[in-house]
């Protein structure tokens, strides 16, 4: 039985391929407050951003908005997401719709900061 599992658990895992760990997006003190950084995530094809808020805290979501798939821009002046496409607003703290037609909060990444890099996950 035990046989079994590990074969069956080692098929799962070829199928699902390579576990993601991550990728590393910044060094450690590159963005200041307000600052971001636009990357791809999960793939080449799904553009994401990264922004450090006024508080420090670093966040990161998907830069397509769940709306209609344009790409959202952080206006450091609202301190939000913005999408120009329908004027669609999302909170930089959760990704939560804010207003607008957007139906679903940003889909939203965690962060780490490890030996000098931050790291999205
Ligand atoms: S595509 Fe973003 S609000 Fe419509």
């Amino acid at each position: 039985m035990g046989a079994f599992i590990q074969r069956a658990d080692g098929l799962w895992s070829a199928l699902r391929g390579p576990r993601s760990e991550g990728i590393d997006v910044a060094k450690e003190g590159e963005l200041g407050p307000g600052d971001y950084r636009l990357f791809n995530y999960p793939n080449q094809a799904s553009p994401a951003i990264l922004i450090r808020l006024e508080s420090g805290r670093y966040v990161a979501f998907s830069q397509s908005c769940t709306h209609l798939m344009c790409p959202v821009h952080f206006s450091k002046a609202r301190g939000q997401l913005v999408c120009p496409c329908h004027q669609g607003y999302f909170s930089a703290e959760d990704g939560r719709v804010l207003a607008g037609p957007p139906p679903r909060s940003l889909p939203q990444y965690r962060v780490r900061v490890a030996r000098g890099m931050i790291r999205v996950i």
